[in-house]
């Protein structure tokens, strides 16, 4: 969870940005640095590791100026270090950027300013970016346009805040996608900008939000909003609540639905520092996995509980067909108690959240009582579930509030298709071309995410329709039947109506005599390899006079023709599908449960962490 902090005024930036970046430490961070402009030249303070060593480092090497923008950063490329710290600074010494997201056409970029002379310094995406401002700047552009015209040429779901030692009564930001927010603070004379509100709270509470697509000019005394083509937008200022639990809901009314919408940044989080796009590898360097170990494993078992336990059976899917060791998923209470049968040749691989979860840390017991070889796929830092590993997989998304899981299970599908390219690269069940092509893969899925969320009005009609309905049924088969069950949770624990998950293929067996017009049916339909098998479900419920609502991949006219409704995502690869159908059945639970008037970041008879039995 990357933190931005920028300040322009009258007083010292580097303490106030520094402060700025201390609020947002609960999301973690591996490396930061600040600049500010001091004297007409631009200070630059990076370093790896925590906050703490940064403050050393400003106590070594003070620096002060009135305009300065800071960063707090998950590699997402280059690994955490203090040379791939942002923030970056050009050629000329007189631009610098600040970045969360991924450039998804770096590599091309990169490769064009090279060809122009440029000399990288960085492994990172964010680099391509000062170095484009530049040399715009260098065709005789000013700042704005410079900044205007790079902008336009970066793809994926980026944030982006920059200033110019030759322009230093403005900073410049802009929102591409939806890596996160971008707020902006009003002061007395001052002006902050920050990717969350914490950091800029104790200074004013009149703030604004970026939307996607929008570029801000920011000055001492005026905030100009302009859409990335120039047109000029009316800023609209809101005061935000003292409190700081609302605060932190920035323009959210739920956590939940804040933290829906903060999976573009979590699942950009959640590749930080794994993933190497230019070699096409995959480094999880916590799971302490040996090629000798990779080699030995003979089975995994998956073992998680509710959302978690979902996320799994998608893990199933993807270890089995890419890296071909057989997978078993159970649930924490069941696996417990059971007796499984385990030696030293098999894995236990824990989902949790929460880290803390009682019949997933009692399952890891056993298979550590068994000889098992521990992994965990944990978001809480420091959690006895990441304690208690051989080795772990941080899913990094920075804490979830609402007691239903939206972020804590699109991450662990991008950790398992992660560690399942890992496996198969150590026990050669790939070649380097497939690795390549599954690692590349990765790039999207953050702006995909936000493309699937950008088509929220959508969910919000339908929902209007549902939101009386009493049972629901949600189908889905292969990698998507879990997304059946999740959709189906996520309908059950926040809005109290009865929904039932189901492998499609299941229905003929029984549960199709459930159907008729009082129960509506939710498909997943995407473009998968199982996609025909689902039509010939929709026909089967609808020729039983079921309500069909479709998750169908854009253009799929066969869908549409069949369906009474349809909930449209992008085109993905299949194997990362679940991370995106997911999207439209959290939202359509979030706003059933909204226009039912529940207390949706907290269920009735739930809790966020299950630490009983
Ligand atoms: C998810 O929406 C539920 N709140 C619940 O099923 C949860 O996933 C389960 O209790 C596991 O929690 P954990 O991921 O913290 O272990």
């Amino acid at each position: 969870m990357c933190g931005i902090v920028g300040y322009l005024g009258h007083r010292n930036a580097t303490p106030i940005i520094f402060n700025g970046l201390k609020r947002l430490e609960y999301r973690g961070y591996d490396s930061a640095g600040i600049a500010v402009l001091q004297n007409g030249h631009i200070e630059i303070r990076r370093q790896a590791g925590k906050l703490s060593a940064l403050a050393e480092l400003l106590e070594q090497q003070p620096m002060s100026g009135v305009i300065g923008i800071g960063h707090t950063r998950w590699a997402t490329h280059g690994a955490p270090s203090a040379r791939n710290a942002h923030p970056h600074i050009g050629q000329t010494g007189r631009v610098v950027v600040v970045h969360n997201g991924i450039v998804e056409n770096f590599l091309e970029l990169r490769q064009e300013l090279t060809a122009e002379g440029v000399t990288f310094n960085s492994d990172t995406d964010t680099e391509t970016i000062v170095h484009l401002v530049e040399h715009y700047l260098a065709s005789g552009l000013g700042l704005v346009e410079a900044a205007r015209r790079t902008f336009q040429l970066l793809q994926g779901a980026n944030v982006v805040v920059l200033l110019s030692a030759d322009e230093p009564d403005k900073i410049v930001a802009a929102r591409l996608g939806n890596a996160g927010g971008v707020v902006i603070g009003y002061g007395d004379q001052e002006t902050f900008v920050a990717s969350d509100i914490p950091a800029i709270l104790e200074h004013t509470r009149r703030v604004l939000f970026l939307e996607s697509r929008q570029m801000a000019i920011v000055t001492r005394h005026r905030v100009q909003i302009e859409t990335l083509d120039g047109r000029p937008i009316p800023p609209v200022v809101q005061v935000v609540p003292w409190d700081p639990v609302s605060a932190e809901k920035g323009e959210y009314r739920h956590f939940m639905q804040k933290e829906i919408h903060e999976q573009v940044r979590s699942l950009t989080d959640t590749l930080a520092g794994r993933v190497d796009f230019e070699r096409g590898k995959i480094r999880l360097p916590e799971l302490n996995l040996t090629p000798e170990l990779a080699r030995r494993i003979q089975k995994i078992y998956i073992t998680a509980c509710g959302t978690a336990a979902y996320a799994g059976m998608v893990g199933k899917y993807l270890i089995e067909t890419i890296a071909r060791i057989p997978v078993e998923v159970e649930i924490g209470s069941e696996f417990r108690y059971r007796d499984p049968i385990i030696d030293s040749n098999t894995v236990v691989l824990a989902i949790s959240q929460s880290g803390e979860t009682a019949d997933t840390l009692a399952a890891m017991e056993e298979g550590r009582r068994k000889g098992a070889t521990l992994w965990s796929i944990v978001n809480a830092i420091g959690s006895q579930a990441m304690r208690i590993a051989d080795g772990y997989i941080s899913m990094q998304t920075g804490p979830e509030i609402g007691v239903a899981s939206t972020k804590a299970f699109t991450a662990p599908i991008v950790d398992q298709y992660m560690l399942a390219i890992l496996l198969a690269d150590l026990r050669g069940a790939i070649d380097e071309t497939k690795r390549r092509a599954l690692v590349a893969d990765l790039r999207f899925i953050p702006d995909l995410a936000g493309r699937t969320l950008e088509r929220e009005p959508e969910v919000i009609k339908l929902a209007h329709l549902l939101k009386d309905i009493r049972n629901c049924l949600y189908l889905g088969r292969g990698i998507n039947m879990p997304i059946a069950y999740e959709g189906a949770l996520k309908m059950k624990e926040i809005t109290y109506i009865h929904a039932e998950g189901y492998p499609a293929g299941e229905m003929k067996h029984g549960p199709i005599a459930l159907i008729d017009e009082e129960m509506p049916v939710i498909c997943l339909a995407p473009n998968d390899p199982w996609h025909d098998k689902m039509i010939s479900q929709i026909q089967q419920a609808k020729a039983r006079g079921g309500k069909v609502i479709a998750v169908a991949t854009d253009g799929d006219e066969l869908v549409a023709s069949i369906a009474d409704h349809v909930l449209w995502v992008p085109e993905t690869p299949w194997m990362l599908s679940p991370a995106i159908t997911v999207l439209p059945l959290q939202l359509l639970a979030y706003h059933i449960a909204a226009l039912r008037g529940l207390d949706v970041d907290q269920p009735r008879n739930l809790a966020k962490s299950v630490t009983v039995e």
